[in-house]
């Protein structure tokens, strides 16, 4: 690596550290020919400058790694990748999540396996139409759910399609100290949707201790610790079937319910409009992700790569 490569590598490194604070989101921040400006929403930056079809310098991905780290969501435009190149560019962050054969997932087939790359797509082949998708992160129901995950737009209406990202530091952070504490060491059950889709039977959004579980269950903390910045982070899906461990019934419905009614402030959200040759990267930890349903007569098609993640704690 030349001297100037390796020094811009050493500054990244060493603004790691320093970088995370609330001041340093609405600057763009500069790395040669890469830029990186913030959204006006809660979450993300527009990635310019990079054209992630080539391999990258080093410093190019500890720089896009650090934007990660910062904004939450990293928007690259103007991208043009075959499937080989976007699995390329996408293990610079980490391994593709394989389910395990007997927990299903969106694309999983009669044996339990998912392709690399999922079609999000109302066209044939493609997986979740045209309907509402609530707020999730990508197999929360999962005893090891996804790091981070991209969608890469090939084609998208002319309205409409958006999808909405949420901060669910802030949405922490802007709890109040008693519901902190009371939160703090409970372990909240997420059922398996899909599992729900082949059982049938009504969707709940809190499970009746009087009826069995829909699915298997992997608890996890409801207020979860990110494993790189060690940051906070309320660890709740809008709706889907959940459960707290060790709390009855109403009491556990009712905290939950107030928790989501708390996160679903507009404020905690940023509303990406797609254009062709969009990939958008987002940590599936800190942030949920949201679409309302689009026209059925328009074309939207996307792919989809989730990273495997490990344990939350
Ligand atoms: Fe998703």
């Amino acid at each position: 690596m030349s001297t100037i490569a390796s020094s811009f590598t050493q500054r990244i490194k060493d603004s790691f550290k320093s970088s995370l604070s609330a001041q340093s989101r609405r600057k763009t921040q500069k790395y040669q020919s890469l830029s990186i400006t913030p959204t006006e929403g809660a979450v993300g930056a527009v990635v310019t400058g990079v054209d992630v079809s080539k391999p990258l310098k080093p410093w190019q991905i500890l720089a896009l790694k650090k934007a990660f780290q910062e904004h939450l969501i990293l928007i690259f435009k103007d991208q043009t990748l075959t499937d080989k190149q976007y699995l390329d560019f996408a293990a610079y962050f980490g391994n593709v999540f394989y389910p395990r054969p007997d927990v299903p997932v969106l694309a999983s087939d009669p044996y339990g396996n998912t392709p690399a790359i999922v079609l999000v797509a109302n066209v044939e082949g493609g997986y979740t139409g045209t309907g509402e998708l609530t707020a999730h992160t990508d197999h929360h129901w999962t005893p090891n759910p996804s790091r981070a995950s991209f969608l890469y737009a090939l084609e998208v209406p002319a309205t409409g399609g958006d999808t909405y990202w949420s901060n669910q530091y802030q949405v922490y952070d802007d709890l109040d100290d008693e519901t902190k504490a009371r939160i703090e060491h409970l372990q909240l059950i997420t059922y398996n949707p899909f599992v729900r889709k082949i059982k049938g039977g009504e969707h709940v959004l809190y499970r009746n201790p009087v009826l069995p579980p829909i699915s298997e269950a992997f608890p996890h903390p409801l207020a979860a610790t990110h494993p790189e910045t060690g940051k906070k982070f309320l660890y709740l899906d809008a709706e889907t079937e959940v459960e707290l461990v060790g709390v009855a019934y109403e009491e556990g419905s009712a905290l939950i319910a107030k928790l989501r009614a708390h996160q679903k402030n507009a404020k905690y959200f940023y509303k990406h409009q797609w254009s062709v040759g969009d990939i958008v990267l987002w940590d599936n930890y800190a942030t949920l992700h949201y679409r309302p349903a689009f026209d059925p007569n328009t074309r939207r098609v996307l792919k989809r790569i989730s990273l495997a993640g490990g344990r939350p704690f």
